[in-house]
């Protein structure tokens, strides 16, 4: 079969050219960066159980009416997602301190906090994505008022049943990191989930020990990252095929 067209190559996917118009296949990379990439690395297994992960995860936020761009997964590594015009904005929320949080303001990892707290950062590698006010996404135009609306409300959302879901499995969602897109669908434009939700952009703690289970265990020389992304997906029940 002739290769796909590459459109895109990031840090840990490649999104290829879909077999339908409005469709674009995505390719889980092993490849894992932190720091804004100024450290590399290879975690064996990662792209499998990531694009496991994240189907189950977009299928269940489906199920509760959240939009996605989620078709289909394809094999180990690919799945298929709707055609969408990234938001350039990182939306990451937090119930914990922890990591940049934690650092920037002194708290210690590990305080609840008193409520989820929502951030917006700027998705621009040059810049280092800089953290940025809804003011600054509606003032220079990333997006509209109505779009960071629905992000707040769609956010909000999926914190509070993704914890949920987690807590049932004996994981604490400390915090993670959504990103959304613009999607042209029966004559209207919508704000849909977009990108992956894994590992890799969660802090996923044991809820009974607080051993991290999370891309932290790259980011940090903690050892045993594959097995952690094993455990999580175990949990939730969906070990990838042999
Ligand atoms: O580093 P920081 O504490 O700001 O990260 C908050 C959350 O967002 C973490 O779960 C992290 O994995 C995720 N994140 C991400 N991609 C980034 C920055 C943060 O997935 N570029």
């Amino acid at each position: 079969m002739a290769r796909r067209r590459q459109l895109y190559e990031g840090k840990a996917k490649i999104l290829f050219e879909g077999p339908e118009p409005g469709t674009l296949v995505q390719y889980f990379k092993d490849d894992a960066t932190a720091f804004n990439a100024q450290k590399k690395g290879t975690i064996t297994g990662k792209g499998v159980l990531n694009n496991r992960i994240s189907e189950f995860l977009m299928t269940k936020l489906a199920e509760i009416n959240i939009p996605t761009h989620f078709i289909r997964r394809l094999n180990m590594r690919e799945q298929l997602i709707k055609e969408v015009e990234i938001i350039p904005i990182e939306v990451v929320v937090r119930n914990i301190a922890a990591g940049s949080l934690a650092q920037r303001l002194g708290i210690p990892e590990g305080t609840r906090l008193p409520r989820s707290i929502v951030e917006y950062y700027y998705k621009n590698d040059q810049l280092n994505d800089p953290m940025v006010a809804e003011e600054h996404i509606t003032a220079f135009g990333w997006a509209s008022a109505q779009d960071v609306d629905d992000i707040v409300h769609y956010t909000l959302r999926i914190n509070d049943f993704l914890t949920g879901l987690f807590l049932g499995v004996g994981i604490t969602l400390v915090d993670f990191k959504l990103e959304f897109g613009r999607l042209y669908e029966n004559d209207e434009m919508r704000v849909v989930l977009a990108d992956e939700i894994s590992p890799d952009n969660c802090r996923l703690w044991d809820a009974k020990t607080n051993e991290k289970m999370d891309k932290d265990r790259f980011r940090r020389d903690l050892g045993k990252i594959e097995e952690a992304y094993q455990e999580v997906a175990r949990r939730l029940g969906i070990l990838p095929e042999a």
